[in-house]
């Protein structure tokens, strides 16, 4: 059963936490992250700690509001500006180079550190009372899918995280759109939502897409296995659905064909996005054999998809709980 909506007493209960150290569940418009205080290393080293990720995996910083972007980041270049104008608060990181206070913990010891303005109305309530820097990583253990609903939260982590605010469902549903502005040539390095397409419109020509990075360094390239379900996964077209078998499930696009057992999503890039990971954890607790999942078109909006269920597929099966 979902809980209750957050009050303002919630609210303040969960700013209290921040400031004490603690790390919370909070929803952004995104996926759920588990955010704790940017500029205190021991929080940081907690939620490293509480999601066995290795400790030179970078983690973004949320803001409250454009303006906060000058105490994390020098040397901002018009780029940055000009993105933050068009896109935030909402599912846009820029990669920028980092202020010296910023600390070790939060940029995995680079340069560089991450960026973003959350749009979800309680991610913000919450920044703006805190008044600070929010370090928030999705809020799953390392390597498994990320979480769209506060109930996945705690399903990842129970009591080891008391408060996890419920901000219902994530509009969007898989994490931000990653723009490197760090070097000379713009890039992205994480497909998301916001579409090549709608960058370059605003910035110019980007350089070649980084792989997608998600949880890894930049310098140590890129993780394959992520995104994963302990039940292995397999992408293919529909017709091979029915393939399944009477103990597999399919995500099929639209509707699950007949002779098929599972579960559709829409075929469109937003509201497959959307209920993607959802999905996935409801198939991945199904007892299922086998995973089929329809490969949806190859088409540019759907790039970010692609991109998930790509490292959904690498990482599946019973020893994807490493997840490296
Ligand atoms: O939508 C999102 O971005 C969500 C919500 C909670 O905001 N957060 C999220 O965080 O996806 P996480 O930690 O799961 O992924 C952060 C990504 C990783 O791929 C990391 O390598 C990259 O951001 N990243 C963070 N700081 C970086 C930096 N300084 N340079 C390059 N990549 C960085
Ligand atoms: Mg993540």
């Amino acid at each position: 059963m979902p809980n209750r909506r957050p009050s303002p007493a919630d609210i303040d209960q969960a700013v209290a936490a921040l400031r004490r150290g603690e790390a919370i569940g909070l929803p952004t418009e995104t996926v759920y992250g588990l955010a704790a205080d940017a500029a205190n290393p021991e929080a940081v080293r907690r939620i490293f700690a509480l999601k066995g990720r290795p400790a030179d995996h970078p983690l973004i910083v949320h803001l409250p509001d454009v303006e906060a972007m000058p105490a994390w980041a020098r040397d901002i270049p018009d780029a940055a500006w000009e993105l933050a104008q068009r896109f935030w608060p909402g599912p846009l990181t820029l990669i920028l180079k980092r202020q010296p206070r910023v600390p070790d913990e939060v940029t995995g010891g680079q340069d560089t550190v991450g960026l973003r303005v959350p749009a979800h109305p309680l991610a913000q309530a919450v920044l703006q009372s805190f008044g600070g820097g929010l370090a928030a990583p999705s809020a799953n253990r390392f390597g498994r899918i990320s979480p769209t609903r506060a109930g996945h939260v705690r399903e990842e982590f129970g009591d080891a995280v008391p408060i996890v605010l419920d901000g219902g469902e994530c509009e969007v549903g898989i994490e931000s759109t990653i723009v490197d502005l760090s070097a000379r040539r713009p890039r992205i390095l994480r497909p998301g939502m916001i579409g090549r397409a709608a960058v370059e419109a605003v910035i110019g020509p980007l350089g070649e897409n980084g792989e997608g990075d998600d949880d890894a360094p930049r310098a140590s390239g890129t993780l394959e296995k992520h995104y994963a379900p302990r039940t292995p996964l397999r992408l293919v077209s529909r017709a091979e659905l029915t393939t399944a078998g009477r103990d597999g499930r399919v995500l099929a696009l639209a509707t699950v064909p007949e002779g098929a057992h599972g579960l559709a999503l829409p075929a469109h890039p937003d509201g497959y996005a959307h209920g993607l990971y959802a999905a996935l954890r409801e198939l991945d607790a199904s007892g299922a054999a086998r995973l089929l999942v329809e490969r949806p078109p190859d088409d540019p909006r759907w790039l970010a998809v692609h991109d998930r269920l790509r490292r959904a597929a690498a990482g599946a099966g019973p020893d994807a709980e490493t997840g490296t």
